[in-house]
């Protein structure tokens, strides 16, 4: 079987796709400059939660899997897969440098005729560009291709092995090599041109924030008016075929949905005025739900606030981009004493003591440990657990 190295193996996304394609028999190196996550991988632990990925760890490691921050490594691969961060700037504008920085690092270990195969959300035109770099380097057409990734943070092992894969390559070698080897881990490979696979993936994250921002504007407008939005919504959904999908208010947060949409807005040279919205919609609810608390209480000043669930989404302890931190802002502007706390991350309160301490609280995320809390204090929750 092919030998295959992930350069940022050791992430969010590179870490399951290595563990599904060392299971199906490749022969994985995960190249990351993250030491510490190097180091944790190689001792068998996962360095963040990912579901069924320690078993997977614990049975390939030293097998099919192994784990280096030695960059040489890269000289020996049939396949090299770039997964790594693409963020957008403080204006919103993607910055493709990074991208392009970290390709150009490894070329002078890369060679013509190694697959190559990006797998970040990427600006439209990116692997063109990439083409260009690496054409004038091997003075060769390179064996280039575009596959990106869809899978639900938390869930990626299982997802990887049931999503439908899109492939998209500059020619027809690299497509073939790239679907042969997916084909091994997905259940089906679905053809694109570069920016037809690049903007579909933009547009899937953004279509999804969209629709956190056409709930999360109702349940505004909805209870700003005093009136109890959750109430509407499950009459609205209730035997209603067409409503089965309506999503629910929430904070839309974490390191991909905002700048996706951003990245695609800067495609549409910034008039992409729905996109805007969503994002001015969506980074607006922590404000909305302070104000809410605001109401309840009077004032804010001098009052401990318990919020309740600090990372980006539930049951999952990251905190990239996570919108409570947002919450804990806007309180602490309003004077307010923050209890942040949750079980997910050392360092803040335990659940008890910020229940016992504070005079209310605020939801942040629903993790399960907060479903069937009771307490009698006053509190914001635009997930409606409480109920
Ligand atoms: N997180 C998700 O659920 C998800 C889902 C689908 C797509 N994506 C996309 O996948 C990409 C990666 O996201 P992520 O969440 O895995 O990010 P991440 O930050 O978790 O992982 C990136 C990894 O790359 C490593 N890295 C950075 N520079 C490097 C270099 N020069 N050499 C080797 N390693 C390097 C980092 O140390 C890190 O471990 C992004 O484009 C993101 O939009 C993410």
């Amino acid at each position: 079987m092919k030998k295959i190295c992930i350069v940022g193996g050791c992430g969010h996304v590179g870490l399951p796709l290595g563990l599904v394609l060392a299971d199906r028999g490749f022969e994985v190196t995960l190249l990351d400059i993250n030491k510490n996550a190097v180091d944790l991988i190689n001792r068998g632990i996962i360095p963040f939660q990912e579901e069924g990925a320690e078993e997977l760890l614990k049975k390939e490691i030293n097998r099919n899997l192994f784990v280096t921050d030695a960059a040489d490594i890269v000289k020996e691969q049939e396949v090299v897969i770039f997964i790594t961060g693409t963020p957008v700037d403080e204006h919103h504008n993607p910055k493709i440098h990074e991208v392009l920085n970290v390709v150009e690092k490894y070329l002078p270990l890369m060679n013509k005729d190694q697959l190559i195969i990006l797998r970040s959300t990427i600006y439209p035109g990116t692997t063109e560009i990439i083409e260009q770099k690496l054409q004038k380097h091997f003075n060769a057409r390179p064996k280039l291709a575009f596959c990106p990734e869809r899978i639900l943070q938390g869930k990626g092992i299982e997802e990887i092995k049931n999503l439908p894969q899109i492939v998209s390559a500059v020619s027809d070698e690299a497509a073939n090599e790239a679907s042969e080897i997916f084909s091994k881990i997905a259940p089906k490979i679905i053809r694109l041109e570069p920016v037809e696979a690049e903007l579909s993936k933009l547009m899937l994250n953004t279509w999804r924030y969209l629709e956190f921002a056409i709930a999360n504007q109702f349940y505004m407008m909805v209870e700003d008016k005093g009136l109890d939005f959750y109430k509407i919504f499950e009459a609205m959904k209730e035997d209603y075929p067409r409503a089965k999908n309506y999503c629910k208010p929430g904070l839309a947060a974490g390191p991909c949905l905002f700048k996706d949409t951003m990245q695609l807005s800067a495609f549409y040279r910034n008039q992409f005025f729905l996109g805007q919205s969503a994002m001015l919609v969506n980074e607006g609810l922590p404000n909305f739900l302070v104000s809410q608390l605001e109401k309840k209480l009077g004032s804010l000043k001098n009052k401990k606030v318990a919020l309740l669930g600090m990372t980006f989404k539930a049951n999952n302890d990251d905190i990239r981009e996570s919108l409570s931190f947002k919450i804990k802002k806007e309180l602490e502007f309003k004077l307010a004493d923050v209890l942040p706390s949750d079980p997910y991350l050392k360092d803040t309160y335990k659940l008890e003591d910020a229940l016992s301490e504070c005079d209310a609280v605020i939801l942040g995320v629903p993790h399960n440990e907060y479903l069937n809390l009771k307490f009698e204090k006053p509190y914001v929750d635009c997930w409606n657990v409480w109920k």
